[in-house]
């Protein structure tokens, strides 16, 4: 991804949608198919989209948001512009780009350089599917969270048809088969490796983890994109696995 300056200055052409709508889900659809053209774009309004979806839960200003895994920052920034004290925490360098939001801590998730219950949110947007220990990765979120706070999680599951991130859809034949057909047709190396930088991650099993914990409740478990039936398909096991695309889980830290 690259830095959140541009972000800024096209933040305008991202125009507000409701969430669920045909029409934000299309806005988003579209964007993300020209992700690799017009990333400022793309994550401008996924950034501005993401943060609705907390703000529906609270107003953001003078809350402290952590961004966890942000990449280039366009989260923070957003977070930012409405109030929030927001700061980026990103292990990779080369994610982060060359003119990350003032503040960016080069950390990683599973140990973040803050005390306990500094949050009022913990935030991490498509970063789960890229730790190979999604319960110690949470158990952190959770940790620095304070209580009655929020955690917003979203990742996109294996079984997903954007599983296999760019080599998706070919990831329903074997990872190793579709990153290799990936690479020969793009005539570049893929940006994921199964099992080095992205894990088969599962919804059934993610919400069984997330249940069993005694330290969160679940406020809402739903698709993060679909714009209909949102919370439905993330209740019928089997389905749930290839029809949800994205688990959007918001939890609550227990007091
Ligand atoms: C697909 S990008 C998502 C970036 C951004 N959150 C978004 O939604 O556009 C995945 C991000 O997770 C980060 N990541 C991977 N392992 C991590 C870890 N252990 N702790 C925190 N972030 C991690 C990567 O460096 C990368 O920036």
């Amino acid at each position: 991804m690259s830095s959140a300056t541009g972000a800024a200055a096209k933040g305008s052409s991202a125009r507000r949608t409701k969430d669920p709508s045909v029409r934000r889900s299309l806005a988003l659809f579209r964007a993300f198919l020209r992700e690799q053209q017009d990333p400022e774009h793309c994550y401008t309004l996924l950034a501005r989209d993401a943060a609705d979806q907390v703000e529906a839960y609270g107003p953001l200003k003078g809350r402290t948001v952590l961004d966890i895994g942000g990449g280039g920052g366009y989260f923070t920034e957003e977070f930012r512009r409405r109030g929030a004290h927001s700061y980026l925490f990103e292990p990779d360098a080369g994610e982060i780009g060359k003119q990350p939001p003032k503040g960016t801590v080069l950390a990683d998730g599973y140990l973040l350089p803050l005390a306990d219950g500094v949050a009022d949110v913990a935030f991490s947007s498509n970063v789960l599917e890229h730790v190979d220990d999604p319960g110690t990765f949470l158990s952190e979120m959770v940790r620095v969270t304070r209580p009655g706070g929020l955690i917003y999680v979203s990742f996109t599951n294996w079984y997903s048809p954007w599983g296999g991130h760019e080599w998706a859809p070919w990831h329903y034949l074997g990872a190793e088969r579709a990153r290799r057909r990936y690479e020969r047709r793009a005539a570049r190396p893929a940006k994921h490796t199964l099992g080095e930088n992205l894990y088969a991650i599962h919804i059934g099993t993610t919400l069984r983890q997330v249940r069993a914990r005694d330290d969160v409740e679940i406020v809402s478990a739903r698709s993060r994109y679909w714009p209909f039936l949102a919370g439905a398909v993330t209740r019928v096991p089997g389905l749930r696995e290839f029809a949800t695309w994205n688990l959007l889980l918001i939890l609550r830290r227990c007091p």
